[in-house]
């Protein structure tokens, strides 16, 4: 076996990737696993997405490298989703570049923005691909800290206290993953504030706003965004097109232009049917996030009685695509999730994959059908 780059010491294989593995050698011992660990949505892309993408395969030119920067059309469309859904004004010609997947963006973002030694404030929780990629680019981590009591915001008089002279980049995501808190209006000054105070780019990972959530909110309404922030944003999530591998990131001209820089140096374009499906999504209607969110609606009522027969409690205020359970006491989250697999065959995942802070929680899927989560009910 060849030596591999020293880089890769810094970070461990993704805590899904080894916990499938597993989970998928129960389910050929023939364990009946219920998966309620990873946030795949299981529902159907918006019907007209799908109908493009394979409409769109004799056009011509449609196998063809595409645009480093994406179809004019799409960032049009990304420019009249963020006036109609966030009433947010973007040039799409401008301001819009089409990502494979926000998860490419947090990669890209960083190779653009940092230098070795550098460093990067990181929520704990938060997505765990932050720090990994940080890591990576051998850029160093300041985990601040989100907790129950603070509402899970960042405690900004604390952040004041640190020496924050070589941090780059901070990363904030709300509707927050896992724990689905939601920001207030104050917070969002208060962050391009810091941001603008000490010279730190605030990325916020946005593909949550419309799961659960009654009133999406994009970074880029507030103001001075443009100047210190750049948003991700994702298909995966709002449109069920997570394998579909498409997001964007908005953000001022400047910004952009150093991403693509490195990222035209990494792709060659993003497949012109995906592009084209994505433009169908992007323009669905009301009815579109009414529905799905019918369909999350019942589904997390159910999670929420599965949390309370495993004697966890939880937030009903929160949004997004998962639920955030407290557990009881005396018990590892780890040891938690690991004694529900075993004796009831349901994965969750334990809250310490999110980093320290997850300690004493677990986080609940709404990626089930109702049928499989009655079955998780009735089996504890
Ligand atoms: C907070 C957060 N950011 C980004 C992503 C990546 O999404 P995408 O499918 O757009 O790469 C996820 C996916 O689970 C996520 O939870």
């Amino acid at each position: 076996m060849i030596e591999v780059a020293k880089r890769l010491n810094s970070v461990e294989e993704y805590y899904f990737s080894r916990k499938l593995k597993e989970v998928a050698f129960l389910k050929s011992q023939g364990k009946p696993i219920i998966n309620l660990g990873i946030g795949s949505p299981d529902l159907e892309p918006p019907f007209k997405a799908s109908m493009m993408l394979r409409d769109s395969l004799d056009d011509e030119g449609a196998h063809k490298y595409q645009s480093y920067q994406g179809l004019p059309e799409l960032r049009d469309a990304v420019e009249t989703f963020y006036k109609d859904r966030y009433k947010v004004t973007i040039n799409g010609k401008t301001e819009v570049l089409p990502l494979m997947g926000s998860k490419e963006g947090i990669m890209h973002i960083s190779m653009a923005f940092l230098n070795k030694g550098d460093e990067v404030l990181i929520p704990n929780p938060g997505y765990p691909t932050y720090a990994s990629v940080t890591k990576l680019l051998e850029a160093k981590p300041i985990y601040y800290d989100l907790t129950e009591e603070n509402n899970w915001l960042p405690d900004f008089v604390a952040l004041e206290r640190l020496d924050l002279s070589k941090v780059k980049i901070m990363w904030i995501s709300y509707p927050h993953m896992p724990t689905g808190a939601n920001a207030p209006n104050k917070f969002y000054d208060e962050v391009i504030a810091f941001g603008r105070r000490h010279n730190i780019l605030i990325v916020h990972d946005n593909p949550y706003s419309f799961v659960l959530n009654k009133k999406p909110i994009s970074i880029m309404r507030y103001n001075y965004a443009k100047e210190v922030c750049i948003e991700l944003n994702s298909l995966s999530k709002t449109f069920n097109m997570a394998g579909w591998r498409v997001g964007f990131m908005v953000g001022s001209y400047e910004h952009l232009a150093a991403v693509l820089k490195v990222k035209s140096n990494m792709d060659s374009g993003m497949f012109y049917g995906i592009q084209k499906g994505a433009i169908e999504a992007l323009q669905c209607s009301d009815m579109w996030y009414v529905s799905l969110n019918s369909v999350y609606e019942l589904r997390r009522a159910l999670v929420w009685k599965l949390a309370e027969k495993l004697n966890c409690t939880y937030d009903e205020y929160a949004t997004g695509m998962f639920v955030w359970a407290k557990l009881p006491p005396n018990i590892t989250s780890e040891a938690f999730a690991d004694k529900v697999l075993k004796e009831h065959s349901i994965f969750i995942a334990p809250g310490t994959v999110f980093g320290s802070n997850g300690e004493g929680y677990v986080r609940f899927s709404l990626c089930a059908p109702e049928s499989t989560i009655k079955e998780a009910i009735a089996r504890v």
